[in-house]
């Protein structure tokens, strides 16, 4: 191999930052590992790193001429999604971890922690990888340090955060505040013993303390459980600090879209895990004239600018995106952007040719693969070749529909906010809220059927507050008065309009009711109408639900029938999903806002009427 071995000494390991050099020493005394390495996020550095897992059995390398510098990893076939049963919100009172949170008393989970941690990285080296969250140039940027002892956290991490020396240089310049996030994969190694291609626990803890900002992770290898810079700290701790600061820290894609007529909109949509994000981001319009950018897939840091306008920031550098589904038919700009190489894809197929395949990646399916568990698979072979939540690992900047917005730590004006799900039945394709309140209301009592991206049942139907079900670092009734407080501060001509959607809406023959993916675009236009007050709707008990002729079908081939379906308002079907609410709303005791409650009286009331 023609890589130079990561030299590792505890020498290198100084920073004039005292918190951080404290911190660091406490946890080697702790996990006993090998040796320490400090992360510079240089290419070089990446070079080493994947060379030494390739080395190791974690990473295959794949064919340069197809994927250059990209390789594919295999997990342990019981580490392959985030675990939200082993995921705790440690505050200080139970109550403010709310009743969507897993919780135990800090004292307690400190020392079952500490226990874990002893010895934990013996064998293995400890990495120190400096990071920031958004722009490194931001009014307040939010600092993490991650401990890791995993090689391919440190390879990921850096396509998903900005990493290295110098958002070290700049924490130790101003000496600031950053959020201790330690990650193991709780398998240390004897003297002598052979490691496996992908260390992890049977055991695994994902553990948050809200008040100290700090996040314990150990057991598991997986993205959302390991790269703790994503769910964890700009989801999880962003939350509470957003609580805390007069912010949002929403699971939510950020899209600008320009018109014919030149006029600029951006788009932040809410949805579920495996739900459609990535793919929104990365539209491809199918509607003449329209231009569409992207600005994030899955993490939206949002507060109100002097103006009273709503501004959003992405605070990831890379795209942790759904394999499955992902092809040059429906997702071209990402299919793009992943044959520029430099990604890292976990759990997908192997070509013969040293490529990678997944479920939907193109029409023809490879006459033979390797499958994600390593078994030789034809198409007969009955089971799916990818793992349904495997991933790619891309960095943003391979985007060629990125907007230059991108870059700028004072985001742009967020226009309209989409919450939307996966539900086969009751859900329209699109609804307008009322208005703002009504549209958090929607929000909170938005509702999907689970995924693979978290591990237990798939296809059952959940209440998912704004899609942060798993990420609302605090109670969840808080969270909702939250978002009504905030807003309440806003310039209120200048807040977005509101939208409920779903591209998930079958026939009764089982077919999707709407063809999703690019043709989305023609529910973004609609929607853009409604904020110009251009486009035509029906006002229904529900909200504002589009007229057939108000959507732009031009150059679509979609039965009247199928389109019937996707609009229908089924007061049988909003019967149950108004006792679905009750349930839902019920869990909240007393901490549910009042305006919510009032909220769903009205929405009664108006089926009643
Ligand atoms: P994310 O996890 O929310 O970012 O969701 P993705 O964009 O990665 O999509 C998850 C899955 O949903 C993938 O298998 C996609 O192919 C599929 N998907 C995304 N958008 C649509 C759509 O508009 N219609 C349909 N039918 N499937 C979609
Ligand atoms: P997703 O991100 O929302 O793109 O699926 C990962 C996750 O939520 O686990
Ligand atoms: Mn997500
Ligand atoms: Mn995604």
């Amino acid at each position: 191999m023609g890589h130079a071995p990561v030299q590792d000494s505890v020498e290198q390991a100084t920073t004039t930052h005292a918190g951080l050099a404290a911190w660091v020493a406490e946890i080697a005394a702790l996990t006993q590992p090998r040796d320490i390495h400090w992360v510079d996020g240089s290419a070089e550095e990446y070079a080493a790193l994947t060379g030494e897992l390739v080395d190791s059995g974690t990473l295959t390398r794949l064919n340069p001429e197809l994927f250059p510098n990209s390789f594919a990893a295999f997990s342990d076939p019981k580490d392959v999604a985030r675990v939200e049963g082993r995921t705790f919100i440690c505050s200080e009172k139970e109550r403010d971890a709310g009743f969507t949170n897993n919780w135990m008393d800090p004292a307690e989970m400190k020392a079952i922690l500490k226990d874990r941690f002893a010895g934990s990285m013996r064998g293995r080296t400890m990495y120190v990888i400096p990071f920031v969250m958004g722009p490194l140039d931001a009014e307040d940027p939010k600092y993490g340090v991650e401990i890791t002892d995993s090689a391919y956290v440190v390879a990921s991490m850096r396509i998903m955060a900005r990493i290295g020396t110098d958002v070290l240089r700049q924490i130790e310049l101003t000496n600031a505040f950053f959020v201790p996030a330690l990650h193991s994969v709780g398998a240390p190694l004897e003297p002598g013993q052979q490691d496996v291609a992908w260390p992890c626990s049977d055991e695994k803890w994902i553990v948050h303390f809200p008040e100290e900002r700090s996040i314990f992770s150990y057991g598991s290898g997986y993205g959302g459980n390991a790269l703790l810079g994503k769910k964890c700290l700009a989801l999880r701790i962003a939350s509470v600090m957003a609580r805390d600061e007069g912010w949002l820290a929403e699971h939510m894609l950020i899209l600008k879209l320009t018109s014919p007529e030149n006029k600029s909109y951006h788009v932040a949509a809410a949805f579920p895990s495996a739900c459609g994000k990535t793919n929104l981001a990365l539209l491809d319009p199918t509607i003449a004239g329209w231009k569409a950018e992207t600005l994030g897939d899955d993490i939206n840091w949002m507060r109100f600018g002097k103006d009273g306008e709503l501004r959003a920031v992405n605070p990831e550098a890379g795209l942790f995106g759904v394999a499955p589904g992902t092809g040059w038919s429906t997702n071209p700009n990402a299919m793009a952007a992943i044959a520029k190489g430099n990604s890292i894809f976990t759990n997908v197929a192997l070509t013969d040719d040293g490529g990678v395949w997944w479920e939907g990646m193109t029409d023809d399916v490879p006459a033979h693969l390797t499958d994600w568990e390593g078994n030789s698979w034809t198409p007969g072979t009955g089971r799916p070749a990818a793992h349904p939540n495997s991933r790619f690992c891309t960095p943003i900047d391979q985007v060629d529909m990125l907007s230059a917005e991108y870059f700028s730590p004072e985001g742009v004006e967020i226009n309209a906010i989409l919450f939307g799900g996966r539900r086969k039945t009751t859900i329209p394709l699109v609804t307008q809220a009322r208005d703002w309140t009504h549209g958090i209301f929607m929000g909170s009592t938005l509702s999907s059927e689970t995924t693979a991206a978290a591990a237990g049942a798939v296809g059952v139907v959940r209440r998912d507050p704004m899609a942060m079900l798993p990420f609302i670092g605090y109670d969840a009734g808080d969270y909702l008065k939250h978002w009504i407080e905030l807003s309440g501060k806003a310039n209120q001509a200048r807040l977005p309009k509101i939208f409920l959607v779903n591209w998930f809406r079958r026939t009764s023959t089982g077919g999707f009711a709407w063809p999703g993916f690019g043709e989305n675009s023609r529910v973004l236009k609609w929607a853009i109408e409604r904020i110009e007050g251009t486009a035509d709707a029906v006002e229904t008990p529900i909200g504002f639900v589009p007229t057939p002729a108000s959507l732009d079908l031009d150059g679509l081939e979609v039965a009247p029938s199928d389109l019937a379906d996707a609009l229908k308002v089924v007061p049988a079907e909003w019967q149950e999903e108004l006792r679905g609410i009750d349930e839902w709303y019920a869990r909240f005791g007393d901490s549910l806002p009042a305006e919510m409650a009032a909220e769903l009286e009205d929405l009664k009331a108006r089926f009643a009427a």
